[in-house]
């Protein structure tokens, strides 16, 4: 039986830690679907089909992942997936607060679906979707902290905003 992973988030957008994540998670599970969770009460700076894009063409030579997008309960879509497991990243100890309310929270909800959390390569470990944006809007170097469609996808969007 193939072992999938639900890598959940805003994705809004990738960065190249979330692909760090996704490709050190599929050597432990044969299938990874990195879903977006539609939340209208975010304030996203992209719409959800821009982040999909971003994300197909940002693991379009990558084996063994979907894209996806989902609203409700994680743990009902995991399941709905037949997801052995949700796969995060962890960062710093800023993430971890989050994180285990997060998984403590899912965990109460539904035992069969385990958290795997793999921490962040060291490269990736102070960049996050929040600063990488802050920093394109100031007009600051971000290559190298996104793949380059999503680099190009971020200038147009500050530009026209
Ligand atoms: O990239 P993010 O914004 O940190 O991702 C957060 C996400 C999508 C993983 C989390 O908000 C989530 O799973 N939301 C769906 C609702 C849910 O099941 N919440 C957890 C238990 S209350």
């Amino acid at each position: 039986m193939k072992r999938i992973a639900i890598y959940p988030g805003s994705f809004d957008p990738v960065t190249n830690g979330h692909l760090d994540i996704l490709e050190r998670g599929l050597y432990i599970f044969d299938h990874v679907i990195m879903a977006i969770l539609i939340n209208p009460s975010k304030n996203s700076l992209f719409t959800v089909d821009e982040r999909v894009e971003m994300l197909q063409e940002s693991t379009k030579n990558i084996e063994n992942v979907e894209i996806d997008t989902f609203d409700g309960l994680l743990v009902d879509y995991a399941k709905s997936c037949n997801a052995a497991a949700i796969l995060r990243g962890m960062r710093a100890v800023s993430d971890f607060e989050y994180e285990f309310q997060i998984a403590l929270m899912n965990r109460r909800f539904n035992r069969d679906i385990q958290t795997v959390f793999l921490m962040t390569g060291l490269r990736w470990i102070y960049t996050s979707s929040s600063i990488i944006k802050e920093a394109a809007r100031f007009d600051g170097d971000i290559s190298g902290m996104v793949p380059p469609f999503v680099l190009q996808k971020l200038k147009d969007k500050i530009k026209n905003q």
